[in-house]
């Protein structure tokens, strides 16, 4: 079908991992898209898939916004088996027109966003190992498949993921400080986003319900902070990578989101260079505090 997918008939794809050395972690990038080898998939493949599966649907059955549970059952995903990357895209493209690609690794930064600007989400085709259940530091296909593709259904969240790549595309042409601003905001809303329901607050964030932990604490701790969306305060916000968040942005809709970004963000990107970068967990005077975060077993270093 498509004609840049890497490897022939005779190379096999690769799974592209950080590299472990002697000045810590270092992500690796990949750059090309690959066919799904699913015939490849090990009976522990499958068997990963089911656990993480059945566990994380049993966890987010009151927890996840109904519409990204509904949006896996019109999927057809399972327990059964790692879900084919073709079966999917059928129901996708009718759905939203968006199209899911294999992919090695991380990739780089242009790619990924050009990707997103037309409408095609990057999935990576290996599963983690046994040992790796409750945590890995990079994406692998039961983050992207589970996490990110179920709303993708969604058709407010598809134009907002395929603005996002357009704004990424714009974001990197201006510099450094713009694209972290830009990623500060899919951080907090694509990875880690609340949202406001009549059925109170549910998760639809892919990192929190790819994760057992993340899932009940971002609800149920009192320790994090739960503020009420707010671009630029999100896009002043740091981060963390390797712990649970300090603070998670609740919305109210889709639509808000999609509003709320509707506007040039590069009058934004102005004004918010000399201003300092808030940590993760600070709540400021001007947050419409939902929840005061207790900060309980608190980190205070290693914001991104
Ligand atoms: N409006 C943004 C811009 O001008 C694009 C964007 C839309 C970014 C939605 C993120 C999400 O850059
Ligand atoms: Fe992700």
């Amino acid at each position: 079908m498509r004609g840049d997918r890497l490897g022939g008939m005779n190379s096999e794809p690769r799974r592209v991992e950080h590299q472990q050395t002697d000045r810590g972690n270092i992500p690796v990038y990949a750059a090309g898209t690959v066919e799904q080898p699913w015939d490849r998939y090990s009976r522990t493949d499958h068997e990963v898939w089911a656990q993480l599966f059945r566990r994380q649907r049993e966890i987010l059955k009151h927890r996840a916004t109904r519409e990204f549970l509904d949006n896996q059952e019109r999927f057809g995903m399972s327990a059964d088996a790692i879900p084919k990357f073709d079966d999917l895209n059928n129901v996708l493209s009718l759905g939203t027109g968006w199209e899911i690609v294999g992919v090695e690794g991380l990739l780089p930064d242009q790619v990924f966003f050009d990707h997103l600007a037309n409408r095609r989400f990057p999935v990576t085709w290996w599963i983690r190992k046994p040992e790796q259940l409750d945590y890995i530091s990079e994406p692998d296909l039961f983050h992207d498949l589970f996490g990110h593709v179920p709303l993708l259904l969604n058709p407010v969240f598809a134009d907002y993921m395929q603005a996002y790549g357009r704004g990424g595309v714009k974001a990197h042409g201006i510099g450094a400080d713009a694209l972290m601003n830009l990623t500060r905001l899919y951080w907090y809303t694509v990875e880690f986003g609340l949202i406001n329901t009549s059925e109170g607050l549910r998760i639809y964030g892919s990192g929190i319900v790819s994760s057992k932990g993340e899932s009940v604490y971002c609800l149920e701790s009192n320790a994090p902070n739960r503020l009420g969306f707010d671009l630029e305060r999100i896009m002043r916000t740091r981060y963390k990578i390797d712990t649970f968040q300090q603070t998670y942005f609740v919305i109210d809709s889709f639509e808000q989101l999609m509003e709320a970004t509707e506007p040039d963000f590069r009058p934004i990107y102005e004004r918010l260079a000399p201003q300092p970068a808030f940590p993760a967990g600070e709540v400021q005077a001007s947050d419409r505090v939902i929840h005061r975060g207790t900060g309980e077993g608190w980190i205070k270093s290693g914001d991104v």
